[in-house]
């Protein structure tokens, strides 16, 4: 005979020490599965003697529901306990610092280059870029330097065939702009990189990059130049610089100009940013030569204009005090992060 009794004390204990719900559904096909335990109980009903087969199937039922409420009551206290868990393993510290995506930054020679043409735009000026490969016509023979021109010399480059080569100098844009826009006035600055043969040295790369500005019209008196290279200057470096113009010469600027900036280190007393002398050169400039302008297609007594050639380089390293060129092209990010402004 069956002990009830027995049994229910043995399944209550076996329930009682479950620790997962694997465990518990191992549990319940033991006991309540179609071949588990009850059901074989069920199947003895046939050998129970007539007068106790009531009896005997209550008792099974009666075992039946206490089993089942028992897995219920396991299963509930389980799934709590494991929600429980998973909650505590997935709690967020609110107060840990937050992680900073890193992200790139523009490269100091890019920001100087807007914040030039912030500048100019800001003078009315428009932006205009052209191409690196250019033709001999641009870069030199409408820049009135002829093929036996010794300037040839100082603006030697890369050829991709006779006629072809990267450009030397911004001015090879500043030729196409009088071109297209004959007999039309003018006011452009022209930014871009541009390739001449030159030492690798702390000042000086193969490879740099210029700003031309170019204004043309009926009357540009030569006064113009120096007032927007003055407010350039002073934009740039601070409202106490002063500039000089020291006379010079261009093949396609006359008369020509190296424009001198007072330096923003020592305030002009000599140091040696300015190598003793008070004053930094800034860039070259002059009136557009006439001869440039009748080639381009422009009648030189109707108007005049004049043209300026910034360094992009040398306008960053004298106002970040970068002392060598070479940083801006070694792509570290260190070095770039300096200059960032997004933070
Ligand atoms: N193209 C000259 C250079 O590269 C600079 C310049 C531009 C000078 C415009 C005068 C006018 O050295």
């Amino acid at each position: 005979m069956v002990n009830f009794d027995e049994l229910r004390a043995q399944i209550a204990q076996e329930f009682k020490e479950v620790e997962t719900l694997d465990v518990l559904n191992e549990l319940r096909i033991q006991y309540l599965g179609k071949k588990g335990k009850i059901a074989d109980l069920m199947k003895q009903m046939k050998d129970v003697a007539k007068e106790e087969k009531r009896e005997f199937g209550q008792a099974v039922n009666q075992l039946k529901a206490e089993t089942s409420a028992l897995l219920e009551e396991k299963k509930k206290e389980l799934e709590a306990k494991a929600l429980e868990e998973k909650l505590a393993s997935e709690t967020i510290d609110l107060t840990l610092p937050g992680r900073k995506p890193s992200h790139g930054n523009l490269n100091p020679l890019h920001l100087i280059e807007q914040e030039l043409e912030d500048l100019f735009i800001g003078l009315g000026y428009q932006v205009i870029e052209g191409d690196e490969v250019v033709d001999d016509l641009y870069c030199f023979e409408r820049a009135n330097i002829p093929k036996d021109h010794p300037a040839r010399d100082m603006q030697d480059s890369l050829y991709l065939d006779p006629a072809h080569l990267l450009r030397t100098h911004t001015t090879a844009i500043q030729m196409k702009v009088l071109e297209e826009q004959a007999p039309n006035p003018i006011k452009v600055v022209c930014p871009g990189k541009v390739y001449r043969r030159d030492d690798d040295d702390a000042t000086h790369s193969h490879q740099f990059m210029q700003m031309e500005g170019l204004v043309i019209g009926p009357h540009v008196p030569l006064s113009d130049l120096k007032g927007t290279l003055e407010f350039f200057a002073r934009k740039m470096f601070g409202q106490e610089r002063e500039i000089r113009f020291r006379p010079s010469f261009f093949p396609f600027t006359e008369p020509s100009v190296e424009v001198d900036v007072s330096c923003h280190m020592c305030g002009g007393k000599g140091c040696s940013t300015c190598k003793g002398t008070g004053w930094i050169e800034i860039l070259g400039a002059g009136e557009v030569n006439p001869k440039v302008l009748e080639m381009a297609g422009y009648d030189p007594n109707k108007v005049n204009g004049f043209a300026f050639g910034i360094g992009i380089e040398r306008v960053a390293m004298l106002k970040y005090g970068i002392d060598d060129i070479r940083h801006f092209y070694t792509n570290d990010k260190r070095f770039n992060e300096t200059f960032d402004r997004m933070d």
